[in-house]
């Protein structure tokens, strides 16, 4: 069985497909993955299940996985402990997980290196983002990689954060999820037309990234949850919230959080808001709101050696 962490990007979605830095942390929960040698490719996700030439994104994404690794054909089950789609990068922690029970089947740990079995884990993830994604930053697959906090740049990859206290979050989802490519494209198409006005959030995120880099290391909790604030001010200049994240955050402020954003491509899916201490007064007012909610501690969960 291996396994793999969902995440949360604290701060820096879509600016980090530009270049700019982002910081993102695993999650407790995640996704669970065996795979056996099979005579074709068969998947199943949850109750859903795929085979090979059925045309679907994740039949294709296990067969560019599966290329990637040099591996044969592979029954694979996996099973989700958070929403799909909803910016908890679910499909990156998928194609962790899932290269990783991929490597276990075809090249038992004892005959690859710690650091040549991580690099082929990224690069079939990679490969399998690739399908659902376009244009990934690769931050989603990082993160799900590494466990525990990362700074990533598409340059220089993902460096460890070490946190001076845990960070207490809430996490709701504020909508039906929008698909990560069509935000992606959205907003590249918004750079094509406004080349200035995504530059000047590019390098106002940048900022944001690197403040919030010193305030985690710090501990200064009201630090960071202005700077998320500002973060989700300029996503918003990049039309990438909606008014239920907007709604979501406000709510969300009024019932003591420090700051609140979107996670993730936004157009819908997840929200996270960062507690002072405890982010149960937070979830109470989104239940009453009717949204679907958790808390999580970052901190919590160790980086992979
Ligand atoms: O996969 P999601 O929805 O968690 O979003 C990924 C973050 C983006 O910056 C929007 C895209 C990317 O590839 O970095």
């Amino acid at each position: 069985m291996a396994r793999a962490a969902a995440k949360v990007i604290l701060l820096g979605e879509h600016a980090v497909v530009y270049g700019a830095p982002a910081l993102a942390a695993a999650l407790d929960r995640g996704v669970h993955a065996v795979a056996v040698r099979a005579d074709a490719d068969r998947i199943r996700v949850g109750d859903r299940e795929h085979v090979a030439g059925d045309g679907s994104d994740i039949e294709r994404a296990l067969a560019a996985l599966r290329a990637s690794l040099d591996a044969p054909p592979l029954a694979v089950e996996a099973t989700l402990e958070m929403p799909a789609g909803a910016g908890l990068g679910a499909s990156a922690a998928l194609g962790v997980a899932i290269a990783r029970a991929v490597l276990d089947v075809i090249a038992p740990a004892h005959d690859v290196s710690l650091p040549e079995s991580r690099a082929r884990v990224l690069a079939a993830a990679a490969a399998w983002e690739r399908i659902f994604h376009g244009n990934p930053s690769g931050i989603d697959a990082a993160a799900a990689e590494c466990g525990g906090c990362i700074y990533y740049t598409r340059d220089t990859g993902p460096s460890p954060v070490v946190l001076a206290r845990p960070l207490p979050l809430a996490i709701a989802v504020a909508g039906p999820p929008a698909k990560t490519r069509e935000m992606v494209d959205n907003v590249a198409r918004l750079s094509a037309r406004r080349p200035d006005l995504v530059g000047k959030a590019v390098s106002g995120i940048t900022a944001l990234v690197q403040n919030a880099r010193l305030c985690i290391e710090a501990g200064d909790m009201p630090g960071l949850g202005k700077l998320m604030d500002l973060n989700q001010m300029l996503l918003s200049g990049l039309m990438v919230s909606t008014e239920g994240i907007e709604n979501a955050c406000a709510t969300a402020r009024r019932a003591g959080a420090l700051g609140a954003k979107l996670t993730g491509a936004g157009g819908g899916g997840c929200v996270i808001a960062l507690a002072d201490l405890d982010p149960a007064p937070i979830l109470a007012a989104w239940r009453e709101e009717g949204f679907e909610c958790f808390g999580a501690t970052v901190g919590g969960v160790e980086h992979a050696a």
